[in-house]
């Protein structure tokens, strides 16, 4: 019984949204008949900036390829921006300082393996060796440290 009492209401929403449909696309069709070949024409060159710019920007995201900075945004940041679990803080020199004297390499390893509450690689398994460098150079060089990260 109290399914008849929902269903009613609901059926009659879906016929007021079709029939809005149907509505704006008989406007559509009017238009349509006008200036089609204009429309299509503009709307080619409107677009045709925007696609060339995602083009562009496609492989710079790819895996691999990522920098150090967008890295540590995406992933170290949620620990090392704000101190969580204790992890020592981006640009806190004090912090840093004993474990950038342990140079670039013993860092990286550990920021690979993980240490105390620091998962292996941050908890990111799919960012690739050259990738953490530049995170850790990154996140080291913010606190004094003049590490060079591969291209
Ligand atoms: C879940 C929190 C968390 C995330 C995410 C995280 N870290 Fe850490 N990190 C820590 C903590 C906590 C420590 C301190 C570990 C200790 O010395 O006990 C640490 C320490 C480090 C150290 C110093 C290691 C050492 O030997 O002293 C480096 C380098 C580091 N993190 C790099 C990174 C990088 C690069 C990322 C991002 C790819 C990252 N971390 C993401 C929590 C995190």
């Amino acid at each position: 019984m109290s399914d008849l009492g929902r269903s009613a209401p609901v059926r009659s929403y879906a016929r007021i949204a079709l029939s809005i449909g149907v509505a704006a696309l008989a406007t559509q069709l009017v238009g349509c008949g006008k200036k089609a070949a204009v429309d299509e024409e503009l709307a080619a060159k409107l677009v045709q900036p925007v696609a060339k710019i995602e083009l562009a920007a496609a492989p710079a995201a790819a895996p691999g390829s990522r920098k150090g900075e967008d890295i540590f945004k995406a992933v170290c940041a949620a620990c090392h921006e704000s101190g969580a679990a204790g992890a020592p803080k981006a640009g806190d020199k004090a912090a840093w300082g004993p474990r950038i004297a342990q140079g670039f390499e013993g860092l990286v390893k550990s920021a690979a393996a993980g240490k105390n509450a620091m998962p292996p690689r941050g908890g990111a398994a799919d960012l690739t060796d050259d990738e953490l460098k530049r995170a850790v150079a990154f996140l080291a060089n913010k606190a004094g440290a003049s590490f060079k990260a591969p291209e």
